[in-house]
């Protein structure tokens, strides 16, 4: 067993900077990571992060109200307006942070960090590392949690890269712990706490065209959704516009900001045809943008009736040399044709979870002692529709927020052995699971399981949904959690065994993947990402309020809450 005052769940970049928060507090912590964390699905993020600094000449007159309607807007009024007025507040704070650590952003001509248009914003607001942003970012803040590791006067934080978190250790109304597998031995041990913070990112994984990391299943939302903490709005997936034909790799949004444009087979510039997005073109929000590239594509408009093309010439080799070098590489080493001189396939891509672990605007969970924080929580500030770049502002804001909370919740707790008794009893339950995966004697291959849920999410609850393709889906799921009771394991050592960690995981994609299709199905009507084709319309009336899904044997049972209103009144989102 090992104790630690703080048990952070999750190395990208949520997680470290909980991490970072907490032993701000002088309260010592350990990181637990499926990954280590440079290799954490924050690497991947590109095009850049969120905040009114106002450096460029159309957005000088930024502020964090503005910020705050524009992101309200963007979520089509589901986002609770506390939160998202916390989030763009602290968003310029954040920002010069991470500058004063090292990130090298973009620069103006005068030296100020620069910033891109994105959707939503209507100017520039977007603070970038050329394409390569999350990567820059998760590094500068990692050396951050190197220093402080190596502060002789500080509290110890440990890392623990390479450990698969299994269940939520739960006594009474407070967490005290986690149950984890060292993914190197198989063998899972326990961690008493004083205080938990899952950072544990998305459930892209539930599909099979997402432009998320295979650690993205949506574990980290199923721990604590089985222990009794219900997963908000989960019903809410985004699908990014751009990703890369037959492959899923993403292609910035940054790409359409620095001016690239989305062509069909006519050659048109085809979002002009649309209400939606005829005037913000190219730079209208995600869920507009891929809805009327799928009617594109649906109606015989694509290339090959697949894909259509995301054309960057126009914007010359030095432009994108510098400013989009990651994107250029991808085409030329997955697609074989370079941005310079030929448009890239794109399709749209499931790339964000908007729901997650139900907390506060201070992080907190109906759990004393768990936080939530990043794309694994949902505050909720995303609503039914992210803006491009809120993503790693949020994981800053409210990693922050989640580490110093958690540790004035532990400042003054005296280390305690209480928790002992269900960590041992959730230790053995955990065990016993394990140890029935390792013994079956099964005919069910996870993989096909895995393979057949995430194209079943797809098909029946993607882009355009409706009622009978969910009920579809809801019986096909019911059916693979069937069959995963059946499960067998071809290597059934313990020893790195990655198809044991993805049966586990698998579990927890299922469940999640239930909760989604549950709450899209009972949701009648369509808001931001979640569009019904028998349901068209948005519902203020009967649906302007959040979906909990609650675990239970049979199925999640829903309930729901009010959004929090604030200072900008509901209104049609036009743009
Ligand atoms: O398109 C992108 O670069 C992605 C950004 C985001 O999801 O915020």
């Amino acid at each position: 067993m090992q104790y630690h005052q703080v048990i952070i769940v999750g190395g990208g970049l949520a997680g470290l900077r909980a991490a970072v928060a907490v032993n701000e507090m002088n309260i010592q912590a350990c990181v637990i990571s499926r990954v280590h964390p440079l290799r954490s699905h924050t690497v991947a993020a590109q095009g850049g992060i969120n905040a009114p600094l106002g450096n460029h000449p159309r957005g000088r007159y930024d502020t964090w109200e503005k910020h705050a309607y524009d992101t309200i807007k963007g979520s089509d009024f589901l986002a609770d307006q506390d939160a998202v007025i916390k989030m763009t507040q602290e968003a310029s704070t954040r920002i010069i942070e991470m500058e004063h650590w090292g990130c090298p952003f973009n620069r103006t001509t005068e030296g100020k960090i620069a910033q891109r248009p994105f959707g939503g914003a209507g100017f520039p607001r977007t603070c970038y590392v050329a394409d390569t942003t999350g990567h820059a970012l998760l590094h500068t803040l990692y050396e951050q949690i190197i220093r402080f590791q190596q502060a002789a006067e500080r509290r110890e934080l440990v890392l623990c890269p390479e450990w698969l978190v299994t269940a939520l250790v739960v006594e009474g109304d407070e967490c005290r712990g986690v149950i984890a597998m060292d993914m190197t031995s198989g063998k899972q041990e326990a961690f008493l706490g004083e205080a938990v913070i899952f950072a544990t990112g998305g459930a892209g994984r539930l599909y099979a065209n997402t432009t998320n990391a295979l650690i993205k299943t949506g574990m980290g939302m199923a721990v604590p959704y089985w222990a009794g903490i219900p997963l908000k709005d989960i019903e809410f997936i985004q699908f990014h516009p751009t990703t890369l034909f037959g492959k899923n790799i993403l292609i910035s949004e940054g790409a359409r900001g620095e001016g690239g444009y989305l062509i069909n087979n006519k050659g048109e510039r085809f979002l002009a045809n649309y209400p939606d997005s005829r005037k913000a073109m190219e730079i209208a929000p995600r869920d507009i943008i891929a809805r009327n590239m799928t009617r594109e594509i649906q109606e015989g408009r694509g290339f090959d009736s697949a894909y259509l093309h995301l054309d960057l010439r126009h914007l010359g080799a030095e432009r994108i040399l510098s400013k989009l070098h990651g994107i250029r590489t991808i085409c030329l080493d997955f697609a074989g044709i370079d941005p310079i001189t030929d448009p890239i396939p794109v399709q749209p891509g499931q790339h964000y979870t908007m729901g997650g672990i139900d907390c506060n605007t201070a992080c907190e969970t109906r759990l004393r002692g768990f936080y939530a924080a990043g794309e694994a929580a949902c505050v909720s500030v995303h609503g039914a529709n992210r803006l491009g770049g809120n993503s790693l502002l949020e994981t800053l804001v409210f990693g922050q927020i989640a580490g110093e909370n958690a540790a004035k919740y532990v400042q003054g707790k005296a280390e305690t052995s209480q928790g002992q008794r269900s960590l041992d009893e959730t230790l053995k339950t955990a065990e016993g699971k394990v140890d029935r995966l390792l013994k079956s004697e099964g005919r069910e291959s996870p993989s096909r399981i895995k393979t057949e849920l995430s194209n079943l999410m797809v098909q029946k609850a993607g882009i355009f949904r409706d009622a009978a393709g969910l009920k579809t889906a809801l019986q096909g799921i019911k059916t693979l959690q069937e069959r995963y009771r059946n499960i067998g394991l071809d290597h059934r050592g313990r020893r790195w065994n990655t198809a044991l960690h993805s049966t586990l995981e698998l579990e927890g994609s299922l469940d999640v993947a239930e909760a989604v299709v549950t709450g899209a199905l009972a949701r009648e009507e369509s808001r931001g990402s979640h569009y019904r084709t028998d349901f068209p319309k948005r519902d203020d009336e009967k649906w302007f309020r959040h979906t909990l899904a609650f675990y239970s044997k049979e199925g999640p049972r829903l309930e729901y809450c009010e959004v929090r209103p604030g200072p900008f009144k509901l209104e049609e989102r036009k743009y």
